[in-house]
């Protein structure tokens, strides 16, 4: 079959047969083409060999935070598979959204990356004036794993279960610090429903991701969060925070002893974090698959199922691992937060 920009060129040579001879106007057309043609199968080479390079994967939160850790284990998975380096490149501010505008105009190669959660879908209704769109300028590689929040107090916060935190909530009203990532980040979002469930207000607190909140929370600088287990498994066993309750709706295999919120009486209260791993749009086809291959493969990997279980985190079923399944889970996402931010009235600008 005729490679269309070949036909292209037979038809401009047609022309130069038609057309009142401009000789050097005509050679440069050609020559044009002929470059072209060139590109293009130097690209497809190139992609059937993809990758010949490292590739990174941005996280639009601070190093050593939830999304963090995860990036970091999905990059070593996916690079054992793809043979490649995949290095991991923090892009923090705006709720994630600074990472996401700077992958939505990489270049369309499949060497740039984007591990983002929850937050993708809040974007578009919380920043009126985003220079991106979430539903067009991505492809979707698929889900990767859906991670669970944890309720967390600084060490000497006075409050020893759930209930005395509720109460303790609504006695002291603003006077409460809430940090969080920023607005649209998971911690924000959870702040923000367990502030409505409790029927309280807090003073909340932005930071550019939750491993610096976290550490101003155990430093006692702030008094409560919610945050992904992915980060704070270990912090919780280790004393450094007061855990109040899981946002699951089951409790959580590395934390038996804690109540879901809904056990502690917050009715139908449920946070989970599901997390996609997107490329820009227009990347080519081949190195899609590619990816996407490399995607399931890690989520296959003992080591990194071993990883996220010890911190209650579950990769998501393969039917899940499609670019299909992060499409439509996107789409589900936007209409249900733009509904219930549009309702709050709250926006970022
Ligand atoms: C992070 O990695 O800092 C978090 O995912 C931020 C958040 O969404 O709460």
């Amino acid at each position: 079959m005729r490679n269309p920009l070949t036909t292209l060129i037979a038809r401009a040579a047609e022309v130069t047969t038609t057309v009142p001879p401009r000789p050097a106007f005509l050679r440069h057309c050609v020559l044009a083409l002929v470059a072209a043609v060139a590109a293009a199968g130097s690209f497809s080479a190139h992609a059937q060999a993809f990758p010949t390079k490292p590739v990174t994967l941005v996280i639009p939160f601070a190093a050593g935070g939830p999304t963090d850790l995860l990036g970091r284990a999905l990059a070593q998975s996916m690079g054992a598979s793809l043979g490649q380096a995949v290095i991991v490149e923090n892009r923090v501010g705006a709720g994630g959204t600074v990472a996401s505008a700077y992958v939505a105009r990489a270049t369309k190669d499949g060497y740039t990356l984007l591990l983002h959660h929850i937050g993708m879908s809040t974007a578009p209704s919380l920043y009126r004036k985003l220079s991106f769109d979430p539903l067009k300028d991505f492809e979707y590689l698929g889900q990767v794993a859906d991670v669970p929040m944890t309720v967390i107090g600084r060490p000497n916060l006075p409050a020893n279960t759930p209930q005395e935190l509720i109460a303790y909530l609504q006695r002291e009203g603003k006077a409460v610090n809430l940090s969080h990532a920023g607005l649209g980040a998971a911690s924000q979002l959870c702040g923000m429903l367990l502030q409505q469930a409790v029927g309280a207000e807090s003073t909340t607190v932005p930071f550019q991701g939750t491993a610096p909140a976290l550490t101003a929370l155990i430093g006692g600088q702030v008094d409560l969060m919610c945050d992904q287990s992915m980060q704070t498994v270990q912090h919780i066993k280790a004393g450094k925070v007061k855990l109040y309750g899981v946002t699951t709706r089951e409790r959580l295999k590395p934390l038996p002893d804690a109540p879901t919120l809904r056990e502690a009486g917050l009715k139908d209260f449920e946070v989970v974090v599901w997390h996609g791993l997107y490329a820009p749009k227009a990347t080519p086809a081949p190195v899609l698959a590619a990816l996407n291959t490399a995607l399931k493969a890690a989520l296959k990997d003992p080591a990194l199922i071993k990883r996220l279980d010890d911190v209650g985190v579950q990769v998501v079923k393969e039917g899940l691992q499609t670019p299909e399944a992060l499409h439509a889970q996107l789409s589900a996402e936007v209409n249900r937060w733009g509904a219930l931010i549009r309702q709050a009235g709250t926006y970022a600008d």
